[in-house]
């Protein structure tokens, strides 16, 4: 069975954009797992610029089966072993970027990396790596030890997007679940997917997890509208 992973940042992005407590991500992860999802992520960012402190505390304490991304330096290892989420899921971070952009650089920061899984998991937390598409980089994965590979899907899912040929990247995305499974590494799915994106990835076996945010919240937007007109239209009609 393959799961869904349902990342809330953006329900969060749109709480803070008016400094309130609406929409709640905590309430929202709570009906994503009402409706189906296997787990919920989030990305506690160094810059806090959507999930804060508070609502990784908040999901930590409500059992729901938790993804927490961090960047990998010591000081979010900290706040992650503090919260004890059930999986983390180690990721790179630049300041100016928009999104996560690519894959964990494993050569440059193999030590330090290696390190903070292996307290990752003594701590029994089922550790990730989000790594670009590379045999190189899967091999890097099970020298550091992690449980599982994340493949950064962005690259595909934007030429899916933009009507171009994608074979090339979904044959690396294959290869590399392929060799990734055979080592023993679980292997999920991550970054800019969508229906269709999903629909393709779906038929690659070894994908065992997708993790899905942007197009979720976007969608929930977009197709939830109905019911919120309908109820202040019925307000408003006094
Ligand atoms: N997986 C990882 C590791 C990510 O960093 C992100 C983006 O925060 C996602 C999945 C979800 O990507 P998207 O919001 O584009 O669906």
């Amino acid at each position: 069975m393959k799961r869904l992973g349902v990342n809330i940042d953006h329900v969060a992005t749109l709480r803070n954009a008016r400094g309130g407590l609406h929409p709640n991500p905590l309430f929202v992860a709570k009906e994503a797992m009402k409706f189906g999802a296997d787990s919920i992520t989030i990305h506690l960012r160094e810059d806090r610029r959507h999930i804060k402190d508070n609502d990784l505390k908040k999901l930590s304490k409500a059992k729901i089966p938790l993804n927490l991304e961090i960047a990998c330096n010591f000081k979010m290892m900290k706040i992650a072993i503090k919260n004890n989420p059930n999986f983390v899921c180690l990721v790179p971070e630049k300041r100016q970027e928009i999104t996560t952009e690519g894959g964990l650089n494993l050569a440059k920061y193999y030590k330090k990396i290696e390190l903070i899984i292996k307290k990752l998991n003594n701590k029994k937390i089922r550790t990730s790596l989000f790594i670009n598409p590379t045999i190189k980089d899967i091999i890097y994965s099970k020298k550091i030890n992690a449980n599982c590979v994340e493949i950064h899907t962005g690259r595909l899912s934007d030429l899916i997007k933009k009507k171009k040929n994608y074979l090339t990247e979904l044959n690396k995305i294959k290869k590399c679940a392929y060799f990734a499974d055979s080592i023993g590494l679980e292997v999920h799915a991550g970054h800019g997917m969508d229906y269709k994106t999903t629909e393709i990835l779906s038929k690659v076996n070894e994908i065992k997890e997708f993790n899905i945010g942007h197009f979720i919240i976007g969608e929930a937007v977009s197709i939830g509208l109905k019911r919120v007109i309908k109820k202040i239209k019925k307000n408003i009609k006094n």
